[in-house]
This record gives C-alpha cells, sequence and structure tokens, in this order.
C-alpha cells in the first residue's frame, strides 16, 4: 500500500509499460473481457477501441438522454412533498436509468418502478447491499471468493463457466448479457438508436476460434486482433454496470449530502446556477462556466474517493527513488489516505469546495488528487460520470432546497463494510421546494 503521491506518479505515470496490469481479476463470461480485468496489449487495443466512445463528443450527443432521465428523477423529488426520503435509491435509479438507456438503447422503469427486472439484476450484479440475497446466493458468493483467493486462475475460471460460482452473480449476468445480445443482433438489422453497445457493433468481429484474425490468450480467452467479439462488446457494454453505475451514483448522494450539510455553500451554488443556466438545455460550454459547481463536485470526491483504491501488478523489475520493487508486486494506491493527508490539505476533514480555487490549490495538492486513477489506465468514464453529476445538480438545485432531518446521519460518516464507499446508516435527505 503506498500513501505517497509523487512516488505513485512516478510509477503509474512515468514508467507505464512496467506499471498497467491490475490485480489479475477473474469473474467468468462475457465480464473477463473489459477494459477493466484486461491485461496488456489485450487492454491496449481494447482501450483503443472504446476509447472514441467516451470523446467530448460522444458524449454530448448523450446530454438529451440524460437530461430526460434527470428530469424524471426531479419530478420523483418533487411528489416527496418534502418529506425525508431515502435520497440513495433516487440516485442509483437516475444512474440505471441513465445507464439502460446510453450503453444499452433500452427504455427502463427503473424510476417508476422499485422492483424493476432490470434495477433487480443490476444490483445482483454488482453485489449491492439493497439485492437480499438468498441463504444459496450468499454461499455462492463466500465460496467464490475462497477461490479466488486461493485457487490458479483456471480454477476460478473453470468454477464461473462451468459451475456458475462466481464472484459476480451469474444469473444476473445472464440476464443482462441476453439483452446486450438482443441490442447487437437488432443493431445488425439496422435499428436506429445510437446506444455505446450500438455503435460498439461497428467494430465486431465474428471469427471463429482457429480463425487467423484471432488468438486465444495465456487465460483461454479467444481475442480478435482486428475489433471485438460479440463477447467482448458485451463485457465493455457491462462496464456501464459494474464501473460506472454504484461509482457515480455514490457520489452524487455524497455531493447532496455535503450541501444539505453546507447550506451557505448550497446558496452560493444556486446563486452561480441561476446565473448560468437559464433554461433546463444546458450546454457543456455552460458546464465549463460553473467553477463553483466544478469545485463542489471535486470536494465531493476528495472526501469520498469510490475508487478508495487502485492497483497495479508490476511486469518487470523496476527502481524507483530508490526503492527496489521487484516484478510480480502488487502495488495499491490509497486516494482515501492520500486525500486526507494533513501535510498537503488544511483542515483534511472539512467539505470546503473553495479549496480548489486556482490561487489555493497547490502544486502538491494537484499531485496528491487522484479520484479517478492515474497513468494510462486511468478511470474512462470520467467526463461521462463528471457530466452526469453535474446536470443533476444543475436540475435539481434549480427547483429544490435539500436540507437535513432528523434521521440524517451527522458529520463524519460511517462506513458500511463493503467494497465501494457506502454509509452505515441510511442518508435520508428532504427536498424543499423553491
Ligand atoms: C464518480 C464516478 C467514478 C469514479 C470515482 C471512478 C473511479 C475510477 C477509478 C479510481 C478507476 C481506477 C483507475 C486506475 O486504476 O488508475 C477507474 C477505472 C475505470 N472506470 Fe471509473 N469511475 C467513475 C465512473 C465511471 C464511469 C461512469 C465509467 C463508464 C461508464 C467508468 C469506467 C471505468 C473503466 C472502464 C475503468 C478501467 C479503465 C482501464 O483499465 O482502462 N468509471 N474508475
Amino acid at each position: 500500500m503506498v500513501y505517497d503521491a509523487e512516488w505513485l506518479r512516478e510509477a503509474f505515470v512515468k514508467h507505464l509499460s512496467v506499471f498497467t496490469n491490475r490485480r489479475r481479476t477473474v469473474f467468468g463470461r462475457a465480464l473477463d473481457y473489459t477494459l477493466f480485468v484486461s491485461e496488456g496489449d489485450h487492454w491496449r487495443h481494447t482501450r483503443r477501441i472504446v476509447s472514441p466512445e467516451f470523446s467530448s463528443g460522444k458524449i454530448k450527443r448523450m446530454m438529451p438522454t440524460i437530461q430526460d432521465c434527470i428530469l424524471l428523477f426531479v419530478s420523483n423529488l418533487d411528489k416527496s412533498n418534502e418529506k425525508p426520503i431515502y435520497f440513495r435509491r433516487n440516485c442509483y435509479a437516475l444512474l440505471l436509468d441513465i445507464v439502460s438507456h446510453t450503453a444499452f438503447g433500452l427504455e427502463s422503469d427503473t424510476q417508476t418502478n422499485e422492483d424493476s427486472q432490470f434495477t433487480q439484476n443490476a444490483l445482483r450484479l454488482v453485489n449491492n447491499a439493497e439485492y437480499k440475497k438468498t441463504l444459496k446466493q450468499k454461499l455462492i458468493t463466500g465460496l467464490a471468493l475462497i477461490l479466488f483467493i486461493w485457487a490458479p486462475t483456471w480454477v476460478v475460471r473453470l468454477a464461473a463457466n462451468s459451475f456458475n460460482i462466481a464472484l459476480l452473480d451469474i444469473e444476473a449476468l445472464g440476464y443482462l448479457e441476453q439483452i446486450c445480445e438482443k441490442v447487437i443482433a437488432n443493431r445488425k438489422s439496422g435499428s436506429p438508436e445510437p446506444s455505446f453497445v450500438q455503435t460498439l457493433v461497428d467494430s465486431l468481429v465474428e471469427a471463429p476460434k482457429g480463425h487467423p484474425d484471432t488468438l486465444v490468450d495465456t487465460n483461454g480467452l479467444l481475442w480478435s486482433k482486428q475489433g471485438l467479439t460479440s463477447q467482448g462488446i458485451v463485457g465493455n457494454a457491462l462496464v456501464f454496470l459494474t464501473a460506472g453505475f454504484v461509482t457515480t451514483s455514490n457520489t452524487l448522494l455524497f455531493a447532496f449530502y455535503e450541501l444539505a450539510q453546507h447550506p451557505h455553500i448550497q446558496e452560493q451554488l444556486y446563486e452561480e446556477i441561476m446565473e448560468i443556466f437559464h433554461t433546463d438545455d444546458i450546454t457543456p460550454e455552460q458546464i465549463n462556466e460553473a467553477k463553483l459547481l466544478e469545485y463542489c463536485i471535486n470536494e465531493t470526491l476528495r472526501l469520498y474517493p469510490i475508487g478508495f483504491r487502485f492497483d497495479r501488478a508490476t511486469t518487470e523489475d523496476v527502481t524507483i527513488r530508490d526503492i527496489f520493487v521487484p516484478k510480480g508486486t502488487m502495488v495499491t494506491a490509497a486516494p482515501w489516505t492520500i486525500h486526507r493527508e494533513p501535510e498537503i490539505w488544511e483542515h483534511p476533514e472539512d467539505y470546503d469546495p473553495y479549496r480548489f480555487l486556482p490561487d489555493r490549490f497547490t502544486q502538491k495538492q494537484n499531485t496528491a488528487y487522484m479520484p479517478f486513477g492515474i497513468g494510462n489506465r486511468a478511470c474512462i468514464g470520467q467526463r461521462l460520470a463528471q457530466l452526469e453529476m453535474k446536470m443533476t445538480l444543475i436540475l435539481t438545485l434549480k427547483r429544490f432546497i435539500v436540507c437535513t432531518c432528523e434521521d440524517t446521519p451527522e458529520r463524519p460518516i460511517k462506513f458500511a463494510p463493503v467494497p465501494a464507499i457506502t454509509p452505515e446508516k441510511k442518508i435520508m435527505l428532504r427536498f424543499v421546494k423553491r
């Protein structure tokens, strides 16, 4: 575990070729092809194909869809009649709605139906505590975890692919895989909706094992040298759920929570929003103008970096700043601790968005700030996540004042012992109409 940000930057940024891979993780089936877990040349190949889907142009095209989802979110807040609500549900229902539209091109009912099939399967897939597992499901996850820690990769893959014993819920995975496959089939027959899966289909290369365009890697996975196989497309579409949904929805939850705890900052943000955004049709240029909005998101991510640790496995021996790191070492960066280092951040536990003002934000802080990771494997969805969060804050705060209530947990929040940063107690908030 490394807490020295300068050392980490030198390792992960300057020695890219040695620090390219993460800890080897086997989920089974299509998920083994995702950007998050793929390694070496396969990762480079996939990132090159998937990156244009996250360009500013592509994201701009998603804005009207994202806006529609947020307008439904605010109309649900309106229906709460200023009573305290368990706000986390609203946040993940919103993000799932956005994901189902933008990634899969699917109409969804995640914001109107708590038991929506899409929601239940997405929560199951990411092992979210909101989904109450049966005893059988708990035993399978426990067994998969033991295999993941102790067994060789091929055993873990065999258990997942042949016996449905996997870290992620195989039934939920099957449901979502089917959705992707349908989208791929429709696209081939000329469907009009340009979702993420649908545009990725352009890079689809169907080549069976043994075809000269394919190769099988040391893990037994089949890759296409020219584009993505259908497994690759499905796996990378599921990244929206596995890497993009809990991260963004929990960050939104914390952003609103801190604004409710700091009404004077919320009021200043409201003034900025009213000055810049005269209608609900938001443009990227307007968003660039909204500096306090940016600082509020930055400060939320400093205090609650959802990816609170990320790692790299070294592929060669290397010496960095006089420290010898042998090949195969797992180097873990710890942003949670680095973002709270008192020598770098004044009053680190305080929520102070203004610390990001250019004349206050120091070079040391810039080096230490890493909520989306660092180096060539930094988060590919950063721009999309920021846009989703900013648009949600704008369209909500124009209409409501977010307030704490009797049941809102006090700062500092205590966290549940689960992988994503998740509050132990329910965050209850009230939305009072302006
Ligand atoms: C607030 C929201 C988010 C946060 C805080 C976050 C954070 C992170 C972090 C810390 C990493 C690891 C970086 C590293 O190892 O250096 C990462 C990787 C990744 N994230 Fe995000 N993320 C967010 C949203 C998203 C979204 C919306 C998507 C996609 C729709 C996404 C897709 C990915 C992918 C694919 C990777 C792996 C990239 C690679 O290995 O090439 N993330 N994210």
